[in-house]
């Protein structure tokens, strides 16, 4: 074993040596990078990681990803004039943007990061989509992102309307999501984010509401858990204004919340079958998840402009290695599926015991900033 570690170590010493070779030292004395403009991106990561997130899968590691998209999708094809895409805009015309309601909770993770653009040189567009890739490292089973450098600081906001909101009907969530160059498919691909997601504006008088029942692990249970039928009584009281938001789910006494874009995506004959199909399927998860990502984080940008510095996002927490199981208190019983071709859907266990009050904080984490406050 003894021996084996130290040819392991030998051989990766010398590889690692000839990388060396084309590497540049960076100006902070710490890092090395294959491209220089890439180590502003190391020293932001340590900041990050260790001021910022913490290493932790909690609250502001989930507020850093939903920034991504909403900054990204602030694009459309069919008028370029409405918004440059992942572009920073978010960041620097919040006021403006931040009166679209879709935008409602997006402002806690901006004020996190803003300070960041003062302390390291770089734009806001790419501090928005570094950051989302750092946090998603933090989430157990999550893939490796791509980060692209060089977006240049917007100069206009993005026009109001172009994000979509939970209460939008299916098909208007699908034009949008065109109009910005993503398919139903590479949708269900962007929301395993959801896996990793609580509402703090939707419910009334609470926040971090979760819409699955693992919102600290990067897993398949958001896939499963929103295919659960749940009975009309099954929501909790709406934020005013917001009913239309959420729809029942059968883990409403557990906390868990649904949205309703979440279930019509989850059947609609545009997506319901790929919806499916990840149930269980963490590898195919993460594989569409990075892809679409990758897609998102360049929205609007001219990519041949970029530098690669993804040697800067951190190697993420490996997935849990559990499979996804009926929660305790449901069952198969309560699947809805509404695919119609033949793919058999995978057999699956059910946790055992009562069914319990989904936690609010990652486990065995005391930082209070990544519980609700
Ligand atoms: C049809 C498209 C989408 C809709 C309608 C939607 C809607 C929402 C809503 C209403 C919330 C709760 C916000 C709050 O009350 O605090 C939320 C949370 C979240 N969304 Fe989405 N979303 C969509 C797509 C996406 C995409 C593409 C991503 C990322 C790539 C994303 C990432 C997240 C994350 C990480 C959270 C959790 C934030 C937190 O826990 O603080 N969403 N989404
Ligand atoms: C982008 O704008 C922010 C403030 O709005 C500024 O701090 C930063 O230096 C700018 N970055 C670049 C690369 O232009
Ligand atoms: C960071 O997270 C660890 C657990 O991983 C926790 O013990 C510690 O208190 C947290 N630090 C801060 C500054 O919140």
């Amino acid at each position: 074993m003894a021996l084996k570690l130290s040819f392991g170590l030998l051989a990766l010493a010398t590889f690692a040596s000839a990388a060396n070779f084309r590497r540049v030292a960076c100006p902070d004395g710490v890092h090395t990078a294959t491209n220089e403009a890439c180590c502003v991106f190391h020293s932001l990561a340590d900041h990050l990681q260790t001021i910022t997130f913490n290493f932790t899968c909690g609250e502001d590691a989930h507020e850093a990803l939903r920034l991504t998209f909403h900054d990204a999708i602030g694009f459309s094809f069919m008028n370029e004039a409405l918004g440059g895409g992942a572009d920073g805009s978010i960041m620097i015309f919040e006021d403006t943007e931040l009166m679209d309601p879709a935008n409602n909770g997006v402002d806690d993770a901006i004020d996190n990061l803003r300070p960041l653009l003062t302390m390291f040189d770089i734009s806001a567009g790419d501090l928005i989509q570094f950051a989302g890739a750092v946090a998603v490292s933090n989430c157990p089973g999550a893939p490796k992102l791509e980060f692209m450098a060089g977006r240049p600081n917007a100069t206009h906001p993005a026009a109001l309307g172009l994000v979509p909101k939970p209460e939008d009907p299916v098909d208007m969530i699908f034009a949008r999501m065109e109009d910005a160059g993503f398919s139903p498919t590479e949708l269900v691909g962007l929301l395993a984010s959801h896996s990793i997601a609580r509402s703090d504006t939707l419910i009334d008088n609470r926040q971090a509401v979760p819409f699955d029942s693992t919102p600290f692990t990067f897993d398949t249970q958001i896939f499963l858990e929103v295919l659960l039928a749940g009975q009309e009584s099954q929501t909790l009281p709406a934020a005013a204004g917001e009913v239309a938001a959420q729809v029942p789910n059968p883990l409403v006494a557990q906390g868990e919340m649904r949205l309703q874009s979440d279930f019509a995506i989850a059947h609609s004959t545009e997506s319901n079958c790929f919806w499916q199909s990840l149930v269980n399927d963490q590898n195919n998860m993460m594989i569409h998840f990075h892809d679409a990502m990758a897609k998102l984080a360049v929205v609007g940008q001219d990519t041949s402009k970029m530098i690669d510095c993804s040697e800067a996002i951190p190697e993420p927490v490996p997935p849990v290695a559990k499979p996804a199981t009926f929660p305790a208190g449901t069952g198969p019983e309560l699947l809805q599926l509404s695919c119609t071709e033949n793919i058999p859907f995978p057999s699956l266990a059910t946790d055992p015991g009562q069914a319990t009050t989904i936690p609010e904080c990652p486990d065995g984490d005391i930082n209070l900033n990544d519980c609700p406050s």
